[in-house]
């Protein structure tokens, strides 16, 4: 009998904890803060491609293996901002809303001038910094515009990087007949490894004419600058592309989902849309100790606009020279992503969450051929796991989801049978 009661007591307690654990749960998600730090509400996640994932994810992006990753978690969202009241109800239209908020309110610091419009007529020449190599005919020797140009920034010793890329989700023939430019964005690097360094880019754009370079160090705090030749390219030598992809060259980029499944073709492209993976509510690191402090004098503001992270963007055609354009009136920071967010803010255009928040993953996913059919950027990949990675993904494309099917069948089984024999 006493066995019984204090047996029924502890489901009791097992139970008030599973609502208060619930409760908690819900607590977040109504907060929307939760995301943030997990990147992945996997709750809410597709039950096939993610289901039980959700611990493995997480523990994968705590694998801080790359600076991108790093500073995600040095700049904290702020608990504060939510207090107030206007910023919180923007923030949840723009949740709810895929279309974006039109009245999304610019909350910068920078100077905010009527005059934008006006200013997008300006001519876009290269900039305060001259093309070293250029590609200036890639985009109208096809005869008609192409659909996507891939800005991929990468550094001159990254070559096997950039082969793997090439042979890989890169490969023009991912969209045959379309229009799909690659384009690598590099600096220049300084002293004698510099120079050779150079030697052997020139040699390598003269084989695969996929580089593109400008005379700046070719830094991580220049990373800004590299994105902006990227802009201007697009601007200069081929405004009229549907779409832009800016991401690294660490990435995996599923290039055949993005086309056909997130873009399509068969659509009229779309104008002034910006997509990623969105970073909403982020504060600016105060911490001067931090490799990604970022002075007050700099940004005053203490919220961060809607950006997305710089692992991986897709933006209409047109919006790159709106970008470049604005950009000349906004003082460059060292973080590139959050930096085309203030444009973007400048621009009033307000990026648009991606139709799941699957597809864009600034950390590593763990591979399985059902997750990457599924997904359109994954980080932190050595250029043999591409190769590999992508060769399975290619061998697998039309049952990609069979084997998951078969193993989360199996281990539900398992876990039935090993229930059984406990009680
Ligand atoms: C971190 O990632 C690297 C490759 O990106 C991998 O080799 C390593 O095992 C991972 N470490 C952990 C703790 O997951
Ligand atoms: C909120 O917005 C209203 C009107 O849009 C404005 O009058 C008010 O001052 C704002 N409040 C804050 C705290 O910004
Ligand atoms: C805004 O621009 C004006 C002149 O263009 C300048 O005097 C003023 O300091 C700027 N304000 C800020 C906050 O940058
Ligand atoms: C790109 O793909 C095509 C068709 O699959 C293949 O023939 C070609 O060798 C690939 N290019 C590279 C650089 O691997
Ligand atoms: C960025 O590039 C410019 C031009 O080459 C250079 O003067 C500057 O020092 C670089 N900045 C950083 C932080 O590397």
């Amino acid at each position: 009998m006493q066995w019984r009661r204090r047996h029924c007591c502890t489901h009791a307690a097992k139970l008030l904890y599973l609502i208060s654990l619930l409760g908690v749960l819900v607590f977040l998600v109504q907060q929307e803060w939760l995301p943030r730090f997990t990147g992945m509400p996997w709750w809410r996640g597709h039950p096939v491609i993610y289901g039980g994932g959700g611990l493995h994810t997480t523990k994968a992006k705590l694998n801080v293996s790359s600076q991108h990753l790093l500073w995600r978690f040095v700049i904290v969202p702020q608990p504060t901002f939510k207090s107030d009241v206007n910023i919180s109800v923007h923030h949840k239209e723009g949740i709810t809303s895929p279309q974006g908020n039109p009245g999304f309110e610019n909350t910068l610091a920078t100077n905010t001038s009527q005059s934008e419009e006006g200013d997008l007529s300006t001519s876009v020449t290269h900039g305060p910094f001259p093309y070293i190599i250029n590609e200036p005919d890639k985009c109208t020797d096809t005869q008609r515009a192409p659909f996507v140009v891939v800005l991929i920034a990468t550094e001159a010793r990254q070559v096997e990087a950039r082969n793997a890329i090439r042979q890989t989700w890169g490969n023009e023939s991912v969209a045959p007949g379309l229009g799909f430019i690659r384009l690598f964005l590099l600096g220049k690097n300084e002293g004698e490894l510099g120079l050779l360094q150079q030697r052997m880019l020139e040699a390598e754009s003269r084989r695969h004419h996929d580089i593109i370079q400008q005379d700046f160090l070719d830094s991580y705090k220049n990373l800004t600058i590299k994105t902006l030749m990227g802009m201007n390219w697009v601007a200069m030598h081929c405004p009229q592309v549907s779409y832009v992809m800016k991401t690294d060259s660490d990435m995996f980029v599923n290039t055949e989902y993005l086309i056909y499944k997130l873009l399509r073709p068969e659509l009229k492209p779309k104008k002034n849309y910006f997509t990623g993976n969105n970073m909403r509510g982020f504060a600016p690191n105060r911490n001067k100790n931090s490799k990604w402090y970022m002075p007050p004098e700099l940004y005053p503001s203490e919220k961060y606009p809607t950006f997305c992270s710089g692992t991986g963007y897709v933006f209409s055609g047109d919006l790159a020279r709106k970008i470049y354009i604005v950009s000349l009136s906004i003082q460059h920071l060292h973080l590139e992503d959050v930096y085309v967010g203030i444009c973007l803010a400048k621009l009033r255009i307000e990026p648009i969450p991606p139709p799941n928040e699957f597809l864009f993953n600034h950390w590593r996913v763990s591979y399985s051929s059902c997750k990457y059919n599924h997904l359109i950027t994954s980080h932190g990949f050595h250029p043999n796991e591409l190769l590999k990675y992508w060769h399975h993904l290619q061998s697998n494309k039309h049952n990609a989801c069979i084997n998951t099917f078969k193993d989360r069948g199996g281990r539900i089984h398992s876990n039935r049978v090993n229930g059984q024999k406990q009680t």
